[in-house]
């Protein structure tokens, strides 16, 4: 409990009878009252930048498996607060049978190898002093070409640090000629990265959603539009990428980014980001294409790499799990 709260609870424990009274008959008034409700982006701009408490995502057992036209979507009414939020379910059981790891009690190898993967990423993305990495709670998720993980890589490292009791994490679908990522999740978006990109009046956290993990938000890759590889590669990608790491410092933010070799879009990202989590599909990346994405983003000092899709499993393969990884 903060100091605040402690302060509250002794003033309240001190209330009289009457001044019970009192409040309890302005509280009736109030509620009388037809007071407007905050915007959907005033509460979206609220989406969690203090650490939360830890809820894992509980997948309800008494709801029928095959409802997922039931999944509430955007513009719903905040249970906590009362006022209207743009607000999300992810749906567990899909990512589920995408093979995500979806709780913390998950016991599936890709569940133990994000544990890992998650441990050193976030060792360097709030290292302090000498150690300390520009803009190193920003991660983008990359690969040579389309298909050798980016997005699934993507959710489930954001689903295994959104795990964490004290981190929030922001999910942003920068792959805007293939976007992904709500479609996984099995939520249904409209606007997100490419209408902030294109509007200068749009806010960012107009376009945020707050999902059922109460850490983890995210942004839509938003509206297609004919000029989405120039913007996405624009000067004002970098400055959203900037806004992004001051205003949420204390976040981590995962980029589902374009492939290196199909988009100049995920090189000149790469300049924004303190790190990159660099997809390496297990017998099909081309050594000689990895030399040449990984020579054209640089400009990243800390490239991890992962080996995707290894039918290796160090000896504890369960459920059929195909996923390696590789650090370097
Ligand atoms: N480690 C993995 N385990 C299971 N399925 C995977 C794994 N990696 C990728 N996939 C599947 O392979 C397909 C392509 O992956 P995706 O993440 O969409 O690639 P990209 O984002 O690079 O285009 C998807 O159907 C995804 O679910
Ligand atoms: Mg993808």
């Amino acid at each position: 409990m903060s100091l605040i709260e402690k302060a509250a609870e002794k003033m309240k424990k001190a209330e009289s009878l009457v001044e019970k009274a009192a409040r309890k008959a302005a509280e009736a008034a109030e509620k009388a009252e037809t007071s407007p409700q905050p915007s959907a982006d005033q509460a979206a701009a609220e989406a969690p930048s203090t650490p939360p408490v830890k809820q894992p995502p509980v997948q309800k057992q008494s709801e029928p498996q095959s409802e997922p036209a039931a999944i509430p979507q955007v513009e719903q009414r905040s249970r906590s607060y009362g006022r209207t939020s743009r607000y999300v379910e992810i749906n567990f059981d899909e990512l589920r049978a995408q093979n995500v790891p979806v709780m913390e009690t998950d016991e599936t190898v890709i569940s133990e190898e994000f544990r890992i993967v998650k441990r050193s990423l976030l060792l360097n993305a709030f290292a302090k002093g000498r150690s300390a990495i520009k803009n190193g709670n920003i991660i983008m998720v990359t690969s040579t070409q389309p298909d050798e993980g980016k997005t699934f890589c993507a959710i489930s490292l954001a689903m295994s640090m959104a795990m964490e009791r004290d981190l929030t994490v922001l999910l942003i679908d920068a792959d805007v000629e293939k976007p992904d990522v709500m479609k996984r999740l099995g939520v249904k978006a409209d606007k997100g990265l490419i209408d902030v990109i294109e509007d200068k009046n749009l806010d960012l956290s107009d376009c945020l959603l707050k999902t059922n993990i109460p850490n983890l938000t995210l942004l839509p890759a938003g509206k297609k539009h004919r000029l989405t590889t120039e913007l996405l590669a624009s000067e004002r990608m970098g400055d959203i990428v900037d806004e992004v790491a001051k205003r949420y410092p204390d976040r981590v933010i995962i980029i589902d980014s374009p492939p290196v070799l199909a988009s100049s879009s995920a090189s000149v990202l790469a300049l924004s980001v303190g790190q990159v989590l660099y997809v390496v599909e297990a017998d099909k990346t081309r050594e000689i294409d990895l030399k040449e994405a990984l020579s054209m983003i640089g400009s990243s000092e800390h490239i991890n790499l992962l080996l995707n899709k290894s039918r290796f499993s160090g000896g504890k393969k369960k459920f059929g799990s195909y996923y390696g990884y590789g650090h370097q």
